[in-house]
């Protein structure tokens, strides 16, 4: 099995939600499982300069720009493709996902790779048989409230993408009761796993 696992806290030291995928990681791998690793912190860049309402744009005509973006697309596609089993790591910022999450979404979105147009015009996810772990971490936003535009949009991204099973892991309202909050999220681990 390949499991890729996505961090994107933009703290590398004491970062909970990085520090709660690691213990799922090593509840979910098994001997001879490969990981793919990627932090979301340490390279990431935002779809600009397109010239038509696609995410193309003719070989001939892209500058080095254009060339370091997509080389980065098909990077996160390649993974994502690859991949048996997602894990993916944020906290709320901003009542939505880090920036970075949002910028890796954009470039692993591409036509005919991660979801494709059926004839009537609707999408469909090309991801198909794989499965997917959030874990997400907030201050103070209660996971799934009306202030919680990450989760629901982070799932919606997943099954866009073709992934349909997606559990959540959640250490939220760490600023209320850090301890509780993050012994939930380790009895919710533990819980996934129980048989
Ligand atoms: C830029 C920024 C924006 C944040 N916005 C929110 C927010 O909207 N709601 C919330 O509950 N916590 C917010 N927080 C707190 C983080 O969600 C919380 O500290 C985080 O989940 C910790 O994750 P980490 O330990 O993995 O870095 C924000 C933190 C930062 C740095």
């Amino acid at each position: 099995m390949k499991i890729y696992q996505i961090d994107s806290s933009a703290r590398k030291e004491g970062s909970t939600s990085r520090a709660l995928a690691k213990k799922l990681l090593d509840k979910i791998k098994k001997p001879g499982d490969e990981i793919i690793y990627r932090d979301l912190d340490d390279e990431m860049l935002f779809v600009s300069g397109l010239t038509e309402s696609g995410m193309k744009i003719d070989k001939k005509v892209q500058t080095e720009a254009h060339k370091k973006m997509f080389e980065l697309s098909d990077k996160l596609v390649n993974e994502l493709k690859e991949s048996d089993i997602i894990i993916i790591s944020a906290p709320i910022y901003n009542y939505g996902p880090p920036a970075t999450l949002k910028a890796w979404s954009d470039l692993a979105a591409r036509v005919g790779e991660t979801f494709k147009f059926k004839a009537d015009g609707r999408r469909e996810g090309l991801l198909k048989n794989k499965e997917a772990y959030l874990v997400i971490t907030s201050g103070g936003t209660k996971l799934n409230s009306s202030e919680d535009f990450l989760t629901p949009w982070l799932k919606f991204i997943l099954n866009f993408f073709g992934i349909e099973k997606v559990e959540i892991i959640s250490a939220d309202q760490m600023a209320l009761n850090y301890e509780k909050s993050v012994k939930n999220a380790e009895n919710q681990i533990e819980n996934l796993f129980k048989d």
